[in-house]
């Protein structure tokens, strides 16, 4: 797969932020740094990391509504710069499926209108008719029939779990290439969230489409991105990038250890890791983040060289962002 032509390219992206309410004096926050990421076409990416580490900021990035300070987005080879370039068609192959399922729909717009207007507008010549059969057929494949009962209603009147399925019905109704689901499944019952995990599965087998999977949980992206890989972020780095069974097998970048670590085992018998291995619990932060590896306040292993520059290194099974690595592994044996 890894000798086609990426479907999507990052390359480099830096995005830096003015910070709300600095209004006196110019103040900066550094949200990515130097990302680089190639996403091919059928392949599933889960993109982990803890709140407030910039994967929402790098999912918009991904679907084209956000420009980035700087670097290089290519779209099957062909250089590109969001949706606000009107020349630009490409990004209406990516689809984001919103975080916040409340916000992402027109609360004054029935579900019914919500549907119809990109179907309509991608198929213009389409009766109602026939617009009406694909809304009826996307409703089948989200689980929500009969499907009356749902259409005419508003957004407020449906549950979380049932606006985040009408989100996947609006994002695969303009079959899509990629689709970009930002933490698709927090906020819905544990039921649910195997059939909107198995739904996109489904797509992804069926019609080879892409998955940007985000979520701070690494237990539903080892379900979901299963044959697929996970990059790893970390205050506004991917830290680890390679595929999820081997990165969560033989994690190699310290805060994936940790991460890994954390996982809850369904073993009533598992007492659990005794602690997780970081030197400090308080999560990062990236208005205090300082020079070097991003990690050093938080990692047993850090020395004086992680005030220098990171570079990336290739462990056995991943890419790993650390220069320490090689103590890192040889401590650990
Ligand atoms: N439009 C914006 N303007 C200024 N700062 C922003 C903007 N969007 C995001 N940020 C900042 O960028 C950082 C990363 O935010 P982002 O929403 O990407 O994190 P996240 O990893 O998705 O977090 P969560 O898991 O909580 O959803 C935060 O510090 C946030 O305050
Ligand atoms: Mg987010």
């Amino acid at each position: 797969m890894e000798n086609k032509t990426p479907l999507l390219s990052l390359k480099n992206i830096n995005m830096v932020f003015k910070k709300p309410g600095s209004l006196l004096k110019d103040q900066y926050i550094h949200v990515l740094r130097d990302i680089s990421l190639d996403i091919y076409a059928g392949e599933i990416i889960a993109l982990v990391g803890e709140s407030g580490c910039g994967k929402t900021t790098l999912g918009k990035i991904i679907t084209g509504l956000y420009k980035p300070t700087s670097g290089e987005i290519y779209f099957e080879g062909n250089k590109v710069s969001g949706i606000f370039d009107k020349k630009v068609t490409s990004f209406n192959e990516i689809q984001f499926i919103q975080q916040d399922s409340y916000a992402a729909l027109n609360p004054v717009r029935t579900i019914y209108q919500s549907l119809y207007a990109p179907i309509k507008n991608k198929h213009k010549k389409w009766s109602k008719k026939e617009v009406d059969a694909k809304i009826e057929e996307l409703m089948q494949i989200i689980g929500l029939y009969p499907s009356e009962q749902y259409l005419s209603k508003y957004p407020h009147q449906l549950s979380g779990g049932q606006r985040q399925r009408i989100l996947m019905a609006r994002a695969i109704s303009l079959e899509p290439k990629l689709i970009v689901a930002d933490e698709p499944v927090s906020m819905i019952d544990v039921s649910l969230r195997l059939s909107i995990l198995n739904l996109m599965k489904e797509l992804n087998e069926k019609l080879k489409m892409s998955f940007v999977y985000i979520s701070h949980d690494l237990s539903t992206s080892r379900y979901f991105a299963a044959n697929g890989k996970v990059a790893v972020m970390y205050l506004g780095e991917i830290v680890e990038l390679g595929q999820i069974a081997d990165v969560i097998s033989h994690p190699s970048h310290p805060y994936t250890r940790a991460l890994v670590q954390a996982v809850p085992v369904p073993d009533p018998t598992y007492k659990g890791a005794d602690e997780l291995p970081l030197k400090s619990m308080q999560l990062g932060s990236l208005e205090d983040r300082t020079e070097g590896c991003s990690f050093k306040e938080r990692c047993l292993y850090c020395t004086s060289e992680c005030n220098k520059k990171q570079t990336y290194q290739s462990s056995k099974t991943a890419q790993v962002l650390c220069c320490n690595l090689s103590t890192v592994l040889d401590k650990d044996k």
